[in-house]
């Protein structure tokens, strides 16, 4: 009998990325943000195959925020042109390979082409049982907390709710993580790159006991061999939710 397997430290079940830096690894080059992205995109490969081999369930990325609408409009038609392309030449392996694809935010207020390519992911990948990855794509904390409050609202005004009744878990439900996608374990880990220590409007309810590790290196540098220390270097963490 071995009994060395439960002596090894656990794997975070869910870790989430903040994919930042694209721009600034682009201007240390003097080339263009969206060569940036790009490179940010091929990046964002090699971390899901390595988050698969290492035994991560769920892996979500912040791919665009409510707020990066504020940017020009090549950017942010270049950032959907890029990913409609990467729908393009992944799907089929991500498939064979028993990923599901969700998305987390409202993805209907995206260029059409995007939301068809999008709708095709999500429809192949749907029944598969592999590595869980969540694409944050036009998500917003807030945002995600106030429609969650509207439809909590809403079944309280119309009688199917009574507020004595209303939990966390009631909350948890409306929201993206929620109901709509099988209702997602809350982040264990949630790494930012390229320098940032902050959240940006990222999963803000379900962070409340989050660890969080910050990086230096800037998305498109980022490679699964620092993804897999950072990641086991989090087994090694204490987490306390509060008690002794
Ligand atoms: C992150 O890279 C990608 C998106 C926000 C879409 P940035 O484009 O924010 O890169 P920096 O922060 O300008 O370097
Ligand atoms: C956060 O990065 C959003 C994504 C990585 C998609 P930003 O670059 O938009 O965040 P700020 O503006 O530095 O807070
Ligand atoms: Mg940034």
């Amino acid at each position: 009998m071995t009994q060395a397997v439960t002596s090894l430290p656990a794997m975070p079940r869910h870790v989430a990325v903040i994919m930042d830096g694209n721009g600034r690894w682009a201007e240390k080059r003097g080339i263009p943000k969206l060569a940036g992205h790009n490179a940010g995109m091929l990046a964002m490969k090699e971390i899901i195959k390595r988050a698969d081999i290492i035994g991560v369930k769920y892996l979500t990325v912040y791919a665009f925020s409510t707020e990066n609408w504020k940017r020009s409009k090549e950017e942010v038609g270049g950032i959907f042109n890029l990913l409609v392309k990467y729908v393009a030449s992944e799907l089929a392996e991500l498939h064979e390979n028993q990923v599901k694809v969700r998305i987390l935010g409202d993805y209907t207020e995206i260029p059409d082409a995007a939301v068809k390519s999008i709708e095709k992911a999500l429809d192949t990948t749907k029944d598969n049982q592999g590595l869980q990855f969540n694409i944050a794509l036009n998500y917003g904390g807030r945002r995600e907390i106030l429609q969650a409050v509207k439809e909590i609202s809403s079944q309280v005004a119309a009688g199917t709710l009574k507020v004595d009744t209303i939990t966390e878990e009631t909350i948890s439900r409306y929201l993206y993580t929620g109901e709509e996608n099988d209702n997602l374990p809350d982040p264990d880990l949630i790494i930012r790159t390229s320098g940032e220590e902050r959240l940006s409007n990222f999963l803000l309810w379900q962070s409340a006991y989050s660890e969080l590790a910050f990086t230096d290196s800037l998305w498109p540098d980022f490679t699964p061999e620092e993804f897999e220390h950072i990641v086991r270097a989090f087994a090694g963490r204490k987490r306390r939710f509060g008690g002794r």
